[in-house]
């Protein structure tokens, strides 16, 4: 572990020095000067085309970059991410989500033991469930097919499954109906269920540890919701799936282990869309789709563990994310896929980014007195064009992009997909290259409108360009974000993969729901302002 301070580290210092030199180069110019700039910041890997020339960077800036990669250690770091070690300090974890798509032969030691055996018996038994609901050969309890599978479950137990369905969906059996349940609201329930014959629906509770409060909720209202229709007992081993790694939690909650799936500790939720919790994905797009999902995943493990950083896309992201938050002071990071499958990507990786590096302190309990995590955001395009992307153009906020597109649609009509891929090149080359008010001036703009319509330009952004959205592709994209939140996590020093701020929240949550349930409660020992919310509330239910 590196215990030296980020910033008192040589490396840090002279990135310092260098932005003070640079931080006023224009794109325009640096693009004007170089007209190798392209081909010198791209990379060509697994099928990706990375562009990030249009980035406020030269090549001593990446230079220095890497080598603050180098001297955090990060190689080493990836190693110890892969060969299991317990990188999750605080909770004395594995951290190994990459297990989970590694190869048959494949041998990763827990403890002593190789986990890959098991992970590939959980895949093996997903398959053969899978398969039976998709052939029809799964009878509810009144011997109906399941025509309905219903997921439900919260953070990662619900934003991967939901993403990797949306996405995927033009893989996915349009005969079985999918939903997803996550927010303790009743109303997710309520619609979720809307319309859905209980004698043809499955319920699969995903919940990594079987005591999320929402989750559990949820779930004991889908049981009332079955047995108030079949009338009993026995229809929730017909009607109930498991995904988790409680198998007491399981089945004391009701439901046979074995239409249970497991998965590990050293799995984190946000990193579990392609366990266990992965289910309803390989219900929708088929075991072998799921498979190709898997070999997605695998190339970019292989490609981050073993490319030189130099030429190694996620450290290359990772790194461009540190330059803008820590030396230009950028909070915010929009990610804009260029896909509408892609709609619920942003989501997504707002947990996977924000859970793992939105921290403040060290691995090892110092506070950081340099800035971690961005504020992820984004819509896919165009839609994010009519809205928020004025901020990022002409606002005050330095708000570095990730384009994401791809070459070929997924249903070639008419004129649409070059149009929004136009959409995508138009976009990055107005962000970096803006327009000037002489250009204005030369075509007669009106003087009061100049300042109005100026754009300073110089606006970062990388495009990732690749053939088609496919299982394998979504497979390679997540893993590229996946990478990247570990190398930044490496190099701030943080650790990326616990989640203590979501306690307190909980913690308090569960003081104050007896306080609106129970009228007898005399006195309320919070702040003014709680005390007086609890009464207001109180007095609007009577
Ligand atoms: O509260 C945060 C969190 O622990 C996430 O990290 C996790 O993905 C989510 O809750 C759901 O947890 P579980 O799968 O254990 O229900």
């Amino acid at each position: 572990m590196n215990k030296k301070n980020l910033t008192d580290m040589p490396e840090w210092k002279a990135l310092e020095a260098h932005y003070e030199k640079v931080k006023e180069l224009h794109m325009r110019d640096m693009f004007a000067s170089d007209s190798e700039r392209a081909a010198r910041f791209s990379i060509k890997a697994e099928g990706i085309y990375f562009d990030y020339s249009k980035h406020r960077i030269n090549e001593e800036t990446m230079r220095l970059l890497i080598a603050l990669a180098k001297a955090s250690g990060l190689q080493e770091a990836i190693e110890d991410m892969f060969s299991g070690k317990k990188i999750n300090n605080t909770e004395n974890r594995a951290v190994l989500h990459t297990a989970l798509r590694a190869p048959k032969d494949a041998a990763v030691n827990v403890d002593g033991v190789n986990v890959i055996p098991e992970v590939h018996a959980v895949l093996d038994k997903m398959e053969k469930f899978a398969n039976k609901i998709r052939e029809g050969s799964w009878k509810g309890f009144t011997g109906h097919p399941i025509k309905n599978i219903v997921n439900i479950g919260i953070g990662g137990s619900d934003l991967g499954p939901v993403m990797a369905y949306e996405a995927l969906k033009d893989y996915s059996r349009r005969d079985l109906t999918f939903r997803f349940v996550s927010n303790i609201d009743s109303t997710d329930f309520f619609e979720a269920v809307e319309g859905l014959n209980p004698e043809e629906t499955l319920f699969i509770v995903a919940s990594k540890t079987f005591t999320t409060l929402e989750t559990m909720t949820n779930a004991k209202t889908a049981r009332e919701w079955c047995l108030n229709a079949l009338k009993d007992e026995k229809a929730i081993a017909f009607h109930f799936a498991a995904l988790s790694t409680n198998a007491k939690a399981v089945s004391d909650f009701g439901i046979d282990t074995a239409n249970m799936f497991a998965f590990w500790d050293w799995v984190g939720g946000r990193y579990s869309m392609e366990s266990a919790i992965g289910l309803s994905t390989m219900i929708a797009i088929g075991p072998d789709n799921f498979k190709k999902l898997l070999e997605g995943f695998r190339s970019i493990d292989n490609h981050y563990r073993t490319a030189p950083f130099e030429k190694n896309i996620p450290v290359i992201m990772a790194l461009l994310g540190i330059w803008y938050a820590d030396f230009y002071g950028a909070q915010g990071m929009a990610v804009l896929p260029y896909e509408q499958y892609l709609k619920r990507f942003p989501a997504y990786l707002q947990q996977l980014t924000m859970e793992s590096n939105g921290k403040g302190v060290t691995r090892d309990g110092r506070k950081v007195n340099y800035e971690t995590g961005a504020i992820y955001f984004g819509e896919p395009g165009t839609n994010g064009q009519h809205s928020f992307y004025q901020l990022i153009h002409q606002g005050t906020k330095l708000i570095p992009c990730d384009f994401i597109g791809f070459a070929k649609p997924l249903h070639a009509i008419g004129r649409h997909h070059d149009l929004l891929m136009a959409n995508v090149f138009a976009q990055a080359e107005a962000l970096a290259f803006g327009k000037t008010k002489e250009q204005l001036e030369a075509e007669n703009e009106k003087p009061d409108l100049i300042p109005h319509k100026t754009f300073e330009g110089n606006r970062p952004s990388s495009v990732f360009l690749l053939e088609k959205l496919t299982p394998e592709t979504l497979g390679k994209i997540v893993a590229l974000y996946e990478h990247c939140v570990h190398a930044q996590g490496i190099i701030w020093q943080l650790d990326s993969f616990d989640q203590w701020g979501v306690q307190l929240g909980k913690i308090l949550a569960g003081k104050i729901a007896p306080e609106l349930e129970n009228k007898e409660i005399p006195e309320l020992r919070h702040d003014s302002s709680t005390n007086s919310l609890i009464a207001e509330y109180r007095r609007m239910r009577k």
